[in-house]
């Protein structure tokens, strides 16, 4: 019998309607949109509005979008996994109330926590559950309401981050495509330069640390942006060398879109040229595990059947990694 590999085999993507520009974060905190664009290379994000809508929202919106676009039944769904860093509550999975509300109603379910790398390390688990022949539909989503976490009078923090969700399907392939190859690794000695300090078990927030907004994100940009511009480089080289790949053979780069200039840093080092390089922070920011799975939304009519990509990612904890993947499908 053939190898069975792990391949995505339809995309779905969504953003809430609400632009948050460059421009209208100028009156927010003192920044402005010179200064943002050639920082990071983000014009806008997108803001989920509304009275108790959490990523699960979101989650709901980027999966309905796939099984509508491919008339997948959700019944046949087996697993679904949602990559988040801001699940709506605390206790209760927010992949089981995704899964309930998309008609997955054969489907266990469970929520993948690894910071701005929760999706990347979502492909490896959801490849593990096909690879061993006993799933055939496995339904990996990204989701994050950032703005959740958000304070929008910290200027270091406020103009990088998005709300967003993609979702993306595995199913196996006796051919040779899907994922080939991943390269993850984390480091906790990272987790000082990015987190949100109350409101997890360590330190239950109180109303002291609401008043002084500890129950925010705090980052220390500097720290994270020279670990991420070395460590998405590292990692981007070890699965070329590992899987004999020369900068030529490679279609396309899928790199976390936390900063242009890490994702430029990333392409320089393999010696990429921008023509293969998907980007899309321009549009959303940086929207944690939704990047990933956004960029295939938004780049999924240009992909061809046999394409190989390179994923990569860096994000607090640090977590971190990339992933070889060829697809599978043309549009
Ligand atoms: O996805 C998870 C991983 N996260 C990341 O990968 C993010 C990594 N970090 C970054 O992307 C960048 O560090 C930031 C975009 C957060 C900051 O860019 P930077 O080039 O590292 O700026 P900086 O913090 O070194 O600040 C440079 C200057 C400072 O002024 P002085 O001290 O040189 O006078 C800051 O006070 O820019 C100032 N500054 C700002 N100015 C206008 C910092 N934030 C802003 C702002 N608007 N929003």
């Amino acid at each position: 019998m053939s190898k069975i590999s792990a391949a995505i085999t339809a995309v779905g993507g969504y953003v809430p309607d609400y632009v948050l520009t460059n421009k209208m974060l100028e009156d927010m905190v003192d920044t402005n949109d010179e200064w943002i664009t050639s920082r990071t290379g983000i014009k806008e994000r997108r803001i989920l509005k509304g009275e108790g809508k959490g990523t699960s929202y979101l989650a709901i919106k980027a999966a309905q979008d796939l099984i509508d676009k491919t008339g997948l039944n959700p019944e046949d769904i087996e697993l679904v996994i949602v990559a988040t860093a801001t699940p709506d509550m605390k206790a209760a999975s927010t992949s089981a109330y995704t899964a309930t509300q998309i008609g997955a109603v054969n489907a266990f379910s469970f929520d993948l926590e690894a910071a701005c790398s929760s999706f990347l390390y979502g492909m490896s688990v959801a490849a593990r559950y096909i690879e061993s022949g006993k799933y055939k539909k496995v339904l990996l989503i990204g989701a994050d309401k950032n703005s959740s976490m958000i304070n929008y009078e910290d200027r270091a923090t406020c103009i990088i981050f998005g709300d967003g969700a993609g979702a993306v399907l595995f199913e196996p392939t006796e051919e040779a495509l899907g994922l080939q190859d991943e390269y993850l690794r984390s480091d906790g000695s990272g987790r000082e330069f990015l987190q949100a300090t109350y409101g997890g078990s360590s330190y239950p927030s109180t109303p002291e640390a609401i008043k002084d907004k500890k129950h925010y994100i705090f980052q220390e940009g500097k720290t994270v942006f020279k670990n991420a511009v070395f460590n998405m480089a590292d990692v981007a080289v070890k699965i070329l060398e590992r899987n004999n790949l020369a900068v030529n053979d490679i279609s396309w780069l899928v790199a976390h879109q936390a900063n242009k200039r890490i994702i430029d840093a990333t392409a320089n080092r393999i010696g990429l040229e921008d023509e293969k390089v998907m980007i899309n922070i321009e549009k959303y920011g940086n929207t944690t595990s939704a990047t990933l799975p956004l960029l295939l939304y938004d780049y999924e009519s240009k992909l061809k059947k046999g394409d190989k990509l390179v994923f990569a990612a860096f994000g607090g904890g640090f977590t971190w990694g990339s992933i070889y993947l060829k697809w599978a499908y043309n549009s």
